[in-house]
C-alpha cells in the first residue's frame, strides 16, 4: 500500500485537523509531543504528515510533493490554482469581509478608494465584480491598522469573532465570502492512488462533526 503524504496548515487549523485524525484512529502522539519536527510518520496508518504554512500547503499539493492538503478557503481563493477541492471540513469557520472605521461612510464622495489587505486577489476580484475601481495596498498582518493610520479607506480581511475589529473601532460593512478548512488533492495523485485517497477521504468524512 502506498504511503500518502498530507500537508497540514500549522497554527489555527492544526489542532482541529489533528482532532479529526485522532477520531479516525490515527496515532498522532508524536505530533502532540511538542516536537519541532516538520514531517511525521503515522505508525498505524500509511500516512505521512507535513506541517507547513497555509500558502505552502497549496504549493506542495500543486507540485505533487504532497498528495493531500488541509488549508483554509481564504488561502485557496488567494493562491489556489490547480488541484481538487474535495471536502469542506466544516471547521476553521470565519468569513471575508469589507470593513471600515465605524464613523466612516465608505461610499460617500467620488475619489478612488484605497483598500488594505493581506488578500489582494480576493479584494481585486470583489471590487471588479462591483465594477468599482480601487487601489489595493498589500499589508502582511494586523490589517486593521491601515485605516487607523490613514493609509486606507477600508480593509478586506478575515472576521472570526469580530473582536479585533471591534476593539480597533472598525466594523464589517459587507460580507464577501464564507471561509472554512478544505481538503485538497493533487491531480496526478488522484489518478495514481485513487483507492487509498478515497479510503482516507471516506474515513475522514465519517469522523467530521455535523
Ligand atoms: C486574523 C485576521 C484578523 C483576526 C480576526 O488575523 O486578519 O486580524 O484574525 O479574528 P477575530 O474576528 O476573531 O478578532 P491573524 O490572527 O491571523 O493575524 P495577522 O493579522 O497577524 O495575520
Amino acid at each position: 500500500m502506498s504511503v500518502l503524504k498530507i500537508a497540514l496548515t500549522k497554527g489555527r487549523l492544526e489542532k482541529k485537523t489533528l482532532a479529526v485524525l485522532k477520531k479516525m484512529g490515527l496515532d498522532c502522539s508524536e505530533l502532540e509531543s511538542g516536537s519541532r519536527k516538520l514531517i511525521y510518520k503515522i505508525p498505524n496508518y500509511p500516512l505521512e504528515i507535513v506541517l507547513a504554512k497555509a500558502a505552502d500547503v497549496i504549493t506542495y499539493v500543486e507540485h505533487g510533493v504532497c498528495d493531500l492538503g488541509v488549508v483554509g478557503k481564504d488561502t485557496i481563493m488567494e493562491n489556489g490554482n490547480s488541484f481538487y477541492e474535495m471536502l469542506d471540513l466544516g471547521f476553521g469557520k470565519c468569513r471575508f469581509a469589507l470593513a471600515t472605521k465605524v464613523e466612516d461612510d465608505f461610499y460617500s464622495g467620488c475619489k478612488t478608494r484605497r483598500i488594505a489587505t493581506k488578500y489582494p486577489k480576493v479584494a481585486r476580484e470583489y471590487f471588479a465584480k462591483k465594477g468599482m475601481d480601487v487601489d489595493i495596498i498589500k499589508i502582511e498582518g494586523s490589517v486593521e491598522l491601515a485605516p487607523l493610520l490613514g493609509i486606507a479607506d477600508a480593509i478586506v480581511d478575515i472576521v472570526e469573532t469580530g473582536t479585533t475589529m471591534k476593539e480597533n473601532g472598525l466594523h464589517p460593512i459587507e460580507d464577501i465570502h464564507p471561509i472554512s478548512a478544505r481538503l485538497i488533492v493533487n491531480i496526478a495523485s488522484m489518478k495514481l492512488y485513487k483507492e487509498e485517497i478515497f479510503d482516507f477521504l471516506k474515513k475522514l468524512e465519517d469522523n467530521l462533526e455535523d
